[in-house]
């Protein structure tokens, strides 16, 4: 009988054989049965709210589990491990993993060294692609589920708003050709617009550079508030630090929770679809 294991000298020979008898990858054993729990890691070098708690959720709610690194002082990469190292084992626990960087186009070398699928959490000033499908998806309900032509104006710190890039990105998958408007530059609006869609200034990204706060909230303001506007949703990817103002929570043309809440059912589906492909390829 082994009580406690807290020295190899608390077993024997033939015990150790039998410890790797039992042993056996969980993945290759059961991915084929129907009762398979799949598991997904959340790596996240940054802080998050909405990411992170949506995809445990959702991972939750389609039966699986999740395992979570999100202070990575905890982690061996603050002893020095690279983050292919990193990647590279989470792949060997996890079925899927979604990762948050600092680093713009890091999630490409991540992909690299992962055994299984990855989703881009945030990379740095790069891309967003989950959170701009909640965006699309908010925007596809409230606007009569075609989004060909919708008129869109993203307002903000557009170079570093990684939400910014995904959205005028899927926008455009979609048949939409929004328009960019920077804080700093001159309001106009010629013509009427369906959305606008409201980022925060990215000073993690830029902390020398200055940005005058009251002017860039006064401008999302104004441009809320534009006559070309006074029918647009009002979109944020949040977290909003004063670009938008909480009288506006109960204005019916704000949809920015309706985008988080739909982090959950998005990034289900986004699962759903990964792991289909990737467990079905297994067997
Ligand atoms: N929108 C978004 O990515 O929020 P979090 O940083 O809280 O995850």
């Amino acid at each position: 009988m082994v009580k406690h294991l807290l020295s190899i000298d608390d077993l024997n020979e033939q015990q150790i054989i039998s410890l790797f008898h039992d042993a056996k990858d969980p993945r290759t054993q059961d991915s084929s049965n129907r009762h398979y729990t799949p598991i997904l890691a959340t790596l996240f070098f940054e802080p998050s709210t909405r990411t992170r708690l949506s995809f445990e959720a959702a991972i939750l709610r389609l039966g699986g589990a999740f395992i979570s690194a999100s202070d990575m002082a905890t982690m061996s990469c603050s002893k020095g491990e690279s983050l292919e190292d990193t990647i590279r084992v989470v792949s060997g626990y996890a079925d899927i993993i979604a990762v948050r960087h600092p680093e713009a186009g890091a999630i490409h070398d991540v992909a690299r060294n992962s055994e299984v699928p990855v989703v881009n959490a945030g990379d740095g000033s790069g891309e967003h692609p989950t959170q701009a499908l909640c965006d699309l998806y908010a925007l596809w309900n409230r606007h009569g589920k075609d989004l060909r032509d919708v008129k869109v104006v993203i307002f903000g710190d557009i170079r570093f708003s990684r939400a910014a890039h995904s959205f005028a990105q899927g926008l455009k998958i979609m048949g939409a050709d929004p328009t960019y408007l920077h804080w700093n530059e001159e309001l106009k609006l010629d013509n009427p617009v369906d959305a606008v869609y409201i980022t925060r200034p990215q000073l993690e990204r830029h902390h020398n550079m200055h940005l005058n706060s009251t002017h860039y909230n006064q401008q999302a303001h104004d441009l809320v508030y534009h006559e070309n506007a006074k029918d647009a949703l009002i979109m944020h990817p949040l977290p909003r630090t004063g670009e938008i103002s909480k009288k506006l929570d109960n204005d019916p043309r704000s949809i920015y929770f309706e985008q988080a809440k739909a982090g959950v059912p998005i990034r289900m589906s986004v699962m759903s679809m990964l792991l289909c492909e990737f467990l079905n390829k297994r067997v």
